[in-house]
């Protein structure tokens, strides 16, 4: 229906006739003669109804209001000095109308378009006037193109995409399963993939070599900005590897992936073990685009005359205390904003938040009073602080000390701008521990349980000193992707699931198929899973994964464009062997 797309024209087309077709951006009347904005994917043109040049297209365009969708047939021509409009592309040149024609009107919007103001609800309920926001379709171009130099680099290197299934078995990532129910076996259920894990380590038995897959993954778990119950990961899985070639392997397709949005990444990205992330940052996430290391002084509070410090302070296996450096931060928090700071941490399980401040005059803070003469000395040498810098304490248990200081951390570097917002630092966090104890005591995988144990470190007395071939890759404080080294052996297979207490039985009936798989030459094998959806949050530099997810779930799990999740007929209930038995409400 056109002969251009509408920012196509320039001044090279002048005296063309063309033929566009679009959107009313915007219109006005200037003194009987109308200006049109007519948008389309490419943008925005000007389009010239004036009665002097065609009556009939002049009629027409009275009677266009925004977002009709109109077909305009006309001359370019140059708007000429002092009416040239230096925001647009085209801003040189317009279109003279010979005629216009309405293809569709347009009810009056809900909201403009682009004003990201409005209530996401509302935009979500009307998300395709939401996306015809020319900086939302940017977001979408950007990951077709993203997506597109991905195959393209996994192809190059030999790998073969293969499609796996949506309706399986339950997959252990640590989420919720969404079950989908079978109409043929009453009572039995589908579940919808958590990721193709089993399906790619199977695909290596069958000595496929090297699979990827842009795979649709399905988490029912609680959602949060980065987090939605369905996402996209970037699927990989190799035979014959090791921990470092699966990582050079990733890292060729990162640098590719954000050079596509003029970002470069310097390889090799550096690596961190998990325990010094976790003792420096407090998290296996770090964002290291700013300093701000924890510093250890436990041993500087054994002889505190504070019992509680000191108690504290013998248990160095159990308990942390940390020392977290602010240069600067003395000038910058005020009474009032440390308060806040302290009812921060409180929230993760902090009792307080003890400081102190380096003045002119010297030390100044509560906690001095409790360190002896030469406790502080070193504590003082390990620190340097200067003049201005504050230093915040975390004391207590391991766990909850380093949560709350490597939040305080994050919290203070966008507090006090520490870090350039058009960085990009890339880090892999190593050598995770295999299991962590859930609330129980009880081991549970870190990872997932097809994770190969290091098994030099195999100790079931202490199993959360067993190591894992595991590897996170993290950019800016988001966990980007991860994967590990698998297990291909199946006596080790049964060992990591007695640790974990799934018996034979449960074993066999969840997992039979890998385990039966493991016994037919089974590779070594291992991969990687990147995050798509928070790669392209990252490159728009949005902190919300709804913005790259053309058609996306609200925090409470719902499409409200479709209504989704609903109700369904009596009948097709019936068909599925299914009654449903309500909660009763809370008032009830
Ligand atoms: P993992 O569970 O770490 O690994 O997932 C890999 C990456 O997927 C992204 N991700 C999510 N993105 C958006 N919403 C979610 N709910 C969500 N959950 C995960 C993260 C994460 O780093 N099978 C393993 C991979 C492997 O071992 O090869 C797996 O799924 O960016």
């Amino acid at each position: 229906m056109r002969t251009h797309y509408c920012a196509e024209l320039n001044e090279m087309n002048v005296g063309d006739e063309v033929e566009l077709v679009g959107w009313v951006n915007s219109h006005r009347d200037h003194g009987g003669v109308i200006f049109i904005d007519l948008r389309d994917r490419s943008g925005i043109v000007q389009i010239v109804a004036d009665p002097a040049d065609s009556k009939k297209a002049h009629k027409v365009a009275e009677r266009v209001k925004d977002e009709y969708v109109i077909k305009v047939k006309g001359k370019v021509r140059l708007r000429g000095e002092g009416l040239e409009n230096p925001k647009l592309k085209t801003g040189k040149i317009e279109v003279v109308a010979d005629e216009i024609e309405i293809e569709n009107t347009s009810e009056t919007l809900p909201f403009q378009i682009g004003d990201k103001s409005v209530n996401e609800e509302l935009r979500l309920k009307y998300r395709y006037l939401d996306l015809r926001d020319p900086n939302s379709l940017e977001t979408f171009i950007l990951r077709s193109k993203v997506t597109k130099a991905i195959r393209d680099y996994f192809e190059k290197n030999g790998f073969i995409d293969v499609e796996t299934p949506i309706l399986t078995k339950s997959t252990p990532e640590g989420a919720r399963d969404y079950l989908v129910p079978s109409r043929i076996y009453p009572g039995e259920f589908y579940a919808l993939p958590q990721s193709p894990q089993l399906f790619k380590q199977i695909l290596m038995v069958a000595g496929f070599d090297r699979y990827y897959q842009i795979a649709k993954c399905f988490r029912d778990e609680d959602l949060r900005a980065d987090r939605q119950p369905e996402f996209t990961q970037v699927d990989v899985e190799m035979s014959f590897v090791e921990e470092d070639d699966v990582i050079e392997m990733i890292e060729g397709m990162v640098k590719e992936a954000f050079e596509v949005a003029g970002i470069k990444v310097n390889l090799p990205i550096k690596r961190i073990s998990y325990n010094e992330a976790m003792e420096k940052y407090g998290t296996d996430k770090p964002d290291l685009r700013y300093d701000l290391e924890m510093v250890d002084v436990i041993d500087e509070f054994v002889d505190s005359s504070n019992e509680i410090f000191s108690e504290i302070a013998k248990d160095k296996k159990n308990n942390r205390f940390k020392a977290l450096k602010v240069p600067g931060g003395d000038k910058f928090y005020s009474r009032k904003k440390l308060k806040e700071l302290e009812n921060f941490v409180k929230k993760f399980g902090a009792k307080g938040l003890a400081y102190i401040q380096l003045k002119e005059d010297g030390l100044k803070g509560p906690i001095l009073k409790f360190m002896s003469e030469e406790s502080l000395k070193r504590m003082i040498d390990k620190l340097k602080p200067e003049v201005g810098d504050i230093i915040f304490f975390g004391a207590g248990d391991k766990k909850t000390v380093l949560d709350y200081m490597g939040r305080l951390r994050a919290k203070i570097a966008k507090d006090m701008e520490l870090f350039d917002e058009n960085k990009y630092n890339f880090i892999w966090v190593v050598d995770f521990p295999m299991f962590e104890k859930d609330d129980q005591g009880n081991p549970t995988p870190l990872h997932h349980p097809f994770t190969m144990p290091d098994m030099e470190t195999w100790d079931e007395e202490n199993f959360e000193e067993i190591q894992s071939i595991a590897y996170d890759l993290v950019c800016n404080g988001y966990e980007i992707g991860g994967g590990s080294i698998r297990i291909h052996k199946e006596e080790i297979q049964e060992k990591v699931f007695k640790l974990l207490g799934i018996d034979e039985m449960e074993a066999r009936e969840k997992f039979g198929f890998l385990l039966d798989a493991l016994k037919f030459g089974a590779p070594p094998h291992g991969g990687f899973a990147l995050g798509l959806d928070r790669v392209i949050m990252l490159m728009r530099k949005t902190d919300n994964i709804r913005d790259v997810i053309a058609f996306p779930k609200t925090q409470k799990a719902q499409c409200l464009l479709t209504g989704a999740p609903g109700e369904v007929d009596k009948s097709q209930l019936k068909e599925l062997h299914i009654r449903v038995k309500k909660p009763k409400a809370e008032n009830e």
